[in-house]
């Protein structure tokens, strides 16, 4: 494989909602010409960039490097122009690869048919030139390629990441229901918290939200715990330019002057929760209770605490409506001062809690459209709070 080392255009994949947050990830890493997409953020950069995106974007999936595009208008014409490009400069015939194809439009309609007409062209390019041709691996392929196709038009791409940037490394075990770390750090960010206050997650699970939010206010990069990605297969991997920034990266990390309380009412999800705090090298920096929230007593405020509560499926009606009722309760006792972000797929159940959101927006669990929802918990009513800040403006 071969890349050139100058700029080229790369596509960074996410999940919905989390689009805004991941371009303003890339501005502050350095990239050029900034472009918002569906589930995805186009930017431009050189190899160093590419491989820092990798290291240090907390809300993407994967990162793809841009090869080539074309205009087709039927199978045949794809297979040919897959068929020309000069693979022999991306990949040795010992290498493995894979393709991802992804359709949309109504010229081609199955991603998979794709995927086996240009593993064929592939093939039967070596084939001609060389007696052998290269094998597929769906698993762990040396080159993953990603052809996406919008009506006629095709770009293709190399997988820069390999397997999915949420797969961070760290950790190693999950109880019920765990949600993606790229997710975890995606509502971080969009609760806009600075790493400038408490951080409390009641409702812990595996730990991942915690987890995340000390990796962001630490500045451990994501891929800190991670060994492996897909340019490191590559015929122009650059070692010491990999090295060179990882240990840029590293020298950021710093310590965090305000605590992060992870907690949740089950024992065995604190036992997993402090399996990972381990793995994560993060024991001694988040403390983890075995609590139900409503007993919970968070550091003092202001601070910020994101929730992930049971959703619908595994509880009946009743008990969700309590649930959620309680989270309300527990907010007003002991969250006073506090900014209190809340994930839910049941918009229903949210209704609740019984506060009225300051801020609504909506994300992605895997396939489940949730509401992420802030209630801003002041120290006296609403109406106090209004009044003392006339006071402060007369
Ligand atoms: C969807 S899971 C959270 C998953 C977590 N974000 C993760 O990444 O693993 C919901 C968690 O809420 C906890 N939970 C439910 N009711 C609770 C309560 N009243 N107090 C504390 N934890 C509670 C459950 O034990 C469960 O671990």
């Amino acid at each position: 494989m071969k890349t050139e080392s100058t700029v080229f255009r790369l596509v960074a994949k996410t999940t919905s909602g989390l689009e805004a947050v991941l371009a303003e990830e890339i501005r502050l890493l350095g990239g050029q010409n900034i472009e918002i997409m569906t589930r995805a953020v186009a930017f431009e950069g050189d190899k160093k960039l590419m491989y820092r995106a990798n290291y240090e974007l907390r809300t993407a999936l994967r990162i793809l490097k841009h090869v080539t595009s074309f205009k087709t208008s039927n199978e045949q014409k794809f297979y040919d122009e897959i068929r020309n490009i000069q693979w022999q400069m991306h990949m040795n015939v010992e290498n493995t690869f894979s393709i991802d194809g992804v359709v949309s439009g109504g010229l081609f309609t199955h991603s998979q048919y794709v995927a086996f007409k240009a593993k064929d062209a592939i093939a039967d390019q070596f084939r001609d030139r060389m007696g052998i041709r290269p094998s597929v691996n769906t698993t762990n392929p040396d080159l993953r390629i990603n052809i996406q196709i919008q009506e006629d038009q095709v770009n293709l791409s190399f997988d820069s990441s390999g397997d999915s940037l949420h797969k961070r490394g760290y950790r190693n075990i999950v109880d019920k229901a765990p949600i993606n770390e790229v997710l975890a750090a995606g509502l971080i960010l969009l609760s806009g918290w600075k790493a400038d206050t408490p951080f409390v997650d009641a409702m812990c699970g595996s730990a991942t939200i915690p987890i995340e939010a000390a990796m962001f206010a630490m500045k451990i990069p994501s891929g800190y715990f991670r060994k492996e990605y897909g340019f490191m297969k590559w015929s122009d991997f650059d070692q010491e330019l990999w090295n060179s920034v990882c240990s840029e990266a590293n020298e950021k990390i710093c310590d965090f002057n305000h605590e992060i309380f992870a907690s949740d009412h089950s024992a065995k999800a604190i036992d997993i929760a402090g399996q990972n705090l381990h793995s994560a090298n993060l024991h001694k920096d988040i403390r983890l209770f075995k609590k139900p929230m409503e007993f919970l007593i968070p550091p003092e405020a202001p601070g910020i605490l994101i929730i992930n509560p049971p959703y619908g499926e595994r509880l009946e009606e009743n008990d969700l409506k309590a649930l959620y009722m309680n989270i309300g309760d527990s907010l007003k006792r002991n969250f006073k001062g506090y900014k209190a972000w809340v994930i839910s797929s049941d918009f229903q159940v949210l209704k609740h809690v019984g506060l009225k959101p300051s801020k609504k927006l909506i994300v992605y669990n895997g396939p489940l459209e949730c509401r992420f929802v802030c209630f801003d918990i002041f120290e006296g009513s609403l109406k106090d709070k209004k009044t003392r800040e006339a006071d402060a403006k007369s």
